[in-house]
């Protein structure tokens, strides 16, 4: 049985969709009830939903063979996974941002507040930026308006969040889409079920475009 760790919410969703058009459904988890772990044994699978920073901690760890991840959660984590398949869904960037017009000077310790710190970290030292991280957990566009960061370094999808906030981005860091990862004992193991599904899935992304 395949395992399979999907992100909570609309990424988990369509993922799931997608697995379902290509023959690994699993009506239990359809239904409206609160359960997190759904099984199928006719189609040899098992579904369950994780807070989706975490999915790379079960898959890194084995919990889940295989599970769908932002590049984001990855890069920040570090995670030793293989990782699969871009599927090319749940677009966006990680970019730095800050107020309209008011690009801080390139002479003073940065501040930068986040919820990507190692990103972050990471991204500034190839520039050997002198930065402080200021580590949030959400809403980040609050703290240069109210004066805690210089800038943010968060994902921008549409830009609204920005632009309705009178912030603008500044420089992209890396464009970001969500990833089948697989854990690497499971791959070796059920090599021959998690490459069927990813040609699988291949299959459906070529017919798509
Ligand atoms: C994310 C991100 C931005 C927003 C960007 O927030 O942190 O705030 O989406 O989207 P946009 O460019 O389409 O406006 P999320 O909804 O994950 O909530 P958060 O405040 O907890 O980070």
């Amino acid at each position: 049985m395949i395992h399979i760790a999907l992100p909570k919410g609309r990424l988990g969703e369509k993922a799931y969709e997608i697995f379902k058009k290509l023959g690994y459904g699993c009506p239990e988890i359809e239904e409206d009830n609160r359960k997190l772990i759904f099984e199928n044994r006719e189609n040899d699978v098992c579904y369950f939903w994780a807070k989706p920073s975490d999915v790379s901690v079960y898959v890194e760890r084995g919990a889940a063979d295989i599970g769908i991840v932002g590049k984001d959660i990855l890069l920040e984590h570090g995670s030793d996974v293989y990782e699969l398949l871009d599927l090319g869904m749940g677009k966006c960037r990680m970019a730095v941002a800050g107020i309209k017009g008011q690009r801080p000077a390139a002479d003073k310790t940065l501040r930068v507040a986040t919820k990507f710190p190692n990103i972050t970290r990471n991204y500034y030292a190839a520039q050997s930026r002198e930065i402080e991280i200021i580590q949030l957990n959400g809403s980040i566009e609050i703290a240069p308006l109210l004066g805690l960061s210089d800038v943010i370094v968060d994902i921008v999808e549409t830009g609204t969040t920005l632009k309705e906030n009178n912030l603008e981005p500044f420089e992209t860091i890396v464009p970001i889409s969500a990833r089948l990862i697989a854990n690497k004992a499971s791959f070796k193991f059920q090599y021959d079920k998690i490459h069927a599904l990813c040609e699988k899935i291949q299959a459906e992304r070529n017919a798509e475009s």
